[in-house]
């Protein structure tokens, strides 16, 4: 081979290896673009649209796994029906989702469906109500409330309330508009009250289900109204049924209000995400809130990359709450050695 030619294939040669070096930082840089947005893909099942706090839960969830997040979010409204919310679930099991979150109805009759997902591989996060499984491995982790503990906070805060009012307990005459029955925050208010009646000698004179609805939660207070005439505290497991039963109350020409002691029914009741039902505590209308907050979607969102990122996150992450009232004189209230700041809203 002469000089030239020799040159001539070096040259050849190194350009070649300049090409193939280009293309590999091409592809290590794809490589690291994918990694750095990989898009993760959530099934989420949603129970329904029954109350404004589930609204605004469902609106925090489809902002935190948006597309410009990095999620590719499935979302399933259950329409109340928890057959449609396994339905869901399957569905999301056969597209080979990364991740499955579910906002289950009741709590009980996952058991089947939740150890599918978890022989597919699959983490279920569990938000807001909670799931009663034989095998807890059966999903990751769970976020929410302590239903029991905004129970027992509204009981003692009635009990703070008969104290300093000087109201004698067997004349506190109770009715409870309870949530869908079965699910966490039906299971776990009515227990927070159903404890206080016992200790306490309330007089508790009827419960029924309002199922969170302002619609059910005005049939079951008129019906109440009609059978008792001695109604005197109006428990509403959350704000919607408390709007209802406020409009039941004022159509049979009784009033609102924390004055029981003149002829005012009291309403208190959770949630403190309601326009209506924050301006109804301002008038006093309501006199206790006890706060349920929805906004699970960044909660959700850091789940998430924790497990991302390979790490374990808390089994079970509870969501701090407080009172809101209408009525000064409560600022805190105490249950074993906690106490509890009371907001007072003017
Ligand atoms: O599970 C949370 C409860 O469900 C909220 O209190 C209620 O408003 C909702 O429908």
């Amino acid at each position: 081979m002469g000089k030239k030619t020799h040159m001539v294939a070096m040259l050849l040669l190194l350009a070649i290896f300049m090409v193939a070096c280009r293309g590999s930082v091409v592809s290590e840089t794809t490589t690291e673009q994918t990694s750095e947005t990989k898009v993760v893909t959530v099934g989420f099942s949603q129970l329904g649209a029954e109350s404004d706090w589930r609204s605004a839960n469902t609106d925090s969830m489809l902002q935190a796994l948006s597309k410009e997040n990095g999620y590719n979010l499935i979302y399933k409204n259950g329409q109340q029906k928890q057959a449609n919310q396994v339905t869901a679930l399957r569905m999301f099991i056969q597209q080979e989702v990364d991740y499955i979150v579910l906002a289950p109805e009741t709590e009980t009759g996952w058991d089947f469906v939740l150890q599918e997902a978890k022989d597919a591989g699959i983490p279920v996060i569990i938000v807001d109500r909670r799931v009663d499984v034989a095998d807890r491995s059966l999903y990751t982790c769970w976020v929410g409330s302590d239903f029991e503990l905004e129970g027992q906070k509204m009981a003692a805060w009635l009990h703070e309330y008969t104290e300093k009012a000087g109201i004698a307990s067997s004349d506190l005459h109770i009715v409870n508009i309870q949530g869908t029955i079965g699910s966490s925050a039906q299971i776990g208010r009515t227990r927070g009250l159903s404890n206080a009646v016992r200790e306490y000698g309330w007089d508790l004179l009827a419960e029924e289900s309002g199922d969170f609805t302002e619609v059910r939660g005005r049939e079951v207070m008129a019906s109440f109204l009609r059978e008792y005439d001695n109604i005197n505290v109006v428990y509403c497991e959350n704000d919607n049924e408390a709007i209802g039963a406020i409009d039941a109350i004022e159509a049979a020409g009784k009033r609102v209000g924390s004055d029981i002691k003149n002829g005012e029914i009291m309403v208190v009741s959770f949630d403190g995400i309601n326009a209506q039902a924050l301006e109804y505590l301002k008038q006093g209308k309501i006199s206790c809130i006890a706060e349920c907050n929805p906004l699970h979607g960044p909660r959700v969102q850091a789940l998430i990359e924790t497990l991302e990122s390979g790490g374990t996150p808390e089994k079970y992450n509870y969501v701090a709450e407080t009172l809101f009232s209408s009525v000064p004189e409560i600022t805190s209230v105490t249950i074993g050695e906690e106490t509890y700041s009371v907001d007072i809203v003017k």
